[in-house]
C-alpha cells in the first residue's frame, strides 16, 4: 500500500495544534487531517479561518479509540502524524490527574500500536519515508537550580508533576517503538508556548485578561520561578523543520532562549496592557499583582538547550520575547469575543476551584 500526501494531526483544535495547522496550510498547504476530541481545551472556532477549505478535515474523536485511528489511518493513508493532544495544564494534573494517563500515556499508545500496523502495511519506499512526530515537553526534565546549565537532549528524565510523569511516560513508548519495532518516530521537547488562541487558563493570557478586567493577578509564591518561553509560531517552524529532516528515532529540544522569571513577566504584562488599552481610572495595572499560595512541587526553573536543532537543522526561533508578547497581548485585545466564548460554564468553574482557595492566603 501507498501512502498520500496527507498528514494525520491529533489535537489541531488546541492551543498550539491551531497555530500548526493554521501555519500548515500557508506554508505546506497539503491536506491535513484533525483528529481532536474537542475537550475544553479543543476549539474549533481556531479554525475558523479554514472554514470551506478542503484540504483541511476536522474529526471529532478520541486518540484512545483504537478502531477509530485504524479507520482514519486506512481511510486516508497519510505520510505522517504529528501528535498533539494532550491533557496539557499542569494545575489540573494536580487536582484531577486521570484524564492525563488516560489521554497522554494510553492515547500515545493507542495511535502507536495503531501506526505500527498501518506502517508495516506500507510499501518498502514509503515504510522509510513515514513519519511519527511526537510533541512533547521540557517538564519532563524536572526542575533547575539558578545555576543549573539548561536541559539537553541527554539530561536525565525526572518529571515532577502527573503532568510531566505522563509526558515523560509517553515518550518512553515512542523510544520504545523506534528501538524495537523500528517505527520512525521523531520527539520534540519544547519549552512554555504563549501566543494566539493559548486558553486562558494558563499564565500569559490568564494575567493579559485579569490585567484589562481589574482583577487581582494570582502570582504563585514569590514569583522567581523561571520559564523559557517560546512565540508558538516558532515552535510550529520547529515541528515542521524537524518532521521534514528530523533523523528518525531522534529526539530535539526546542526552546526560546527568553528565560524570564513569572514576576517580570506579570509585570511586563501589566505595562504592555496600560500601554494599549489605558484606563486611568484603574491606575497601574501592576497593583493588581496578588501573591497567592504555591503549586505544590512547583519546578523552580526551566531552560531549554535548543544546540543540537540549531546545529543539525538550522531552526532558531525568529521572534524576541518582547515582540512576541506585545503581539500576544494586541491579538488578546482584538479577540475579545473568542475569549467570551470559551469562557463557558465549565471555564468559571476550573477559576473558582484553582483560585478560591489559593486567593485566600
Ligand atoms: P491544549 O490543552 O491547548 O490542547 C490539547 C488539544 O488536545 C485540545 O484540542 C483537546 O481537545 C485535544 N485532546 C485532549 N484529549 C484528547 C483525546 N483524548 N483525543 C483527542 N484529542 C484530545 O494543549 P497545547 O498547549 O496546545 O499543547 C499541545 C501539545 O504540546 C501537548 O502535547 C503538550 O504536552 C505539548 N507542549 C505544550 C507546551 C505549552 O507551553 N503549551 C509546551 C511544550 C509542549
Ligand atoms: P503555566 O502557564 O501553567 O505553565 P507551566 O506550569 O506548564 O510552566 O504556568 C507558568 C508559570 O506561571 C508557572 O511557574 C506557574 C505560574 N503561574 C502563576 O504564578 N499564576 C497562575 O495563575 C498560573 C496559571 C501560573
Amino acid at each position: 500500500m501507498n501512502f498520500t500526501d496527507t498528514v494525520l494531526v491529533t489535537g489541531g483544535a488546541g492551543f498550539i495544534g491551531s497555530n500548526f495547522v493554521l501555519s500548515w496550510m500557508e506554508n505546506a498547504g497539503t491536506p491535513l487531517l484533525n483528529l481532536d476530541l474537542l475537550t475544553y481545551a479543543g476549539n474549533p472556532a481556531n479554525l475558523a479561518a479554514l472554514e470551506g477549505d478542503t484540504r483541511h478535515r476536522l474529526v471529532r474523536g478520541d486518540i484512545c479509540d483504537g478502531d477509530l485511528v485504524a479507520a482514519l489511518l486506512r481511510e486516508h493513508r497519510p505520510r505522517a502524524m504529528v501528535h498533539f493532544a494532550a491533557e496539557s495544564h499542569v494545575d489540573r494534573s494536580i487536582v484531577a490527574p486521570d484524564a492525563f494517563l488516560r489521554t497522554n500515556i494510553e492515547g500515545t499508545f493507542t495511535l502507536l500500536e495503531r501506526a505500527k500496523a498501518y506502517w508495516l502495511g506500507l510499501e518498502e519506499s514509503d515504510r522509510r519515508a513515514f513519519r511519527f512526530l511526537h510533541v512533547s515537553t521540557d517538564e519532563v526534565y524536572g526542575s533547575l537550580g539558578t545555576n543549573d546549565p539548561a536541559f539537553c537532549e541527554t539530561t536525565a528524565y525526572a518529571p515532577n508533576s502527573p503532568y510531566s510523569a505522563s509526558k515523560a511516560a509517553s515518550d518512553h513508548l515512542v523510544r520504545a517503538y523506534h528501538h524495537t519495532f523500528g517505527l520512525p518516530t521523531l520527539t520534540t521537547n519544547c519549552s512554555n508556548n504563549y501566543g494566539p488562541f493559548q486558553f486562558p487558563e494558563k499564565l500569559i493570557p490568564l494575567m493579559i485578561l485579569h490585567a484589562l478586567e481589574g482583577k487581582p493577578l494570582p502570582v504563585y509564591g514569590d514569583g522567581s520561578n523561571v520559564r523559557d518561553w517560546l512565540f508558538v509560531e516558532d515552535h510550529c517552524v520547529a515541528i515542521r523543520t524537524v518532521l521534514e529532516r528530523g533523523r528518525p528515532g531522534e529526539t530535539y529540544n526546542i526552546g526560546g532562549r527568553s528565560e524570564r522569571r513569572n514576576l517580570d513577566v506579570v509585570t511586563t504584562l501589566c505595562d504592555l496592557v496600560d500601554e494599549m488599552q489605558p484606563d486611568p481610572a484603574q491606575g497601574p495595572r501592576r497593583r493588581l499583582i496578588t501573591f497567592v499560595k504555591d503549586r505544590p512541587g512547583h519546578d523552580q526553573r526551566y531552560a531549554i538547550d535548543s544546540s543540537k536543532i540549531a546545529r543539525e537543522l538550522g531552526w532558531t526561533p525568529a521572534e524576541t520575547f518582547e515582540r512576541g508578547l506585545r503581539r500576544t497581548v494586541r491579538w488578546y485585545l482584538d479577540h475579545l469575543e473568542w475569549v467570551e466564548q470559551i469562557r463557558s460554564g465549565e471555564y468559571l468553574k476550573w477559576i473558582e476551584e484553582n483560585y478560591a482557595e489559593r486567593l485566600a492566603r
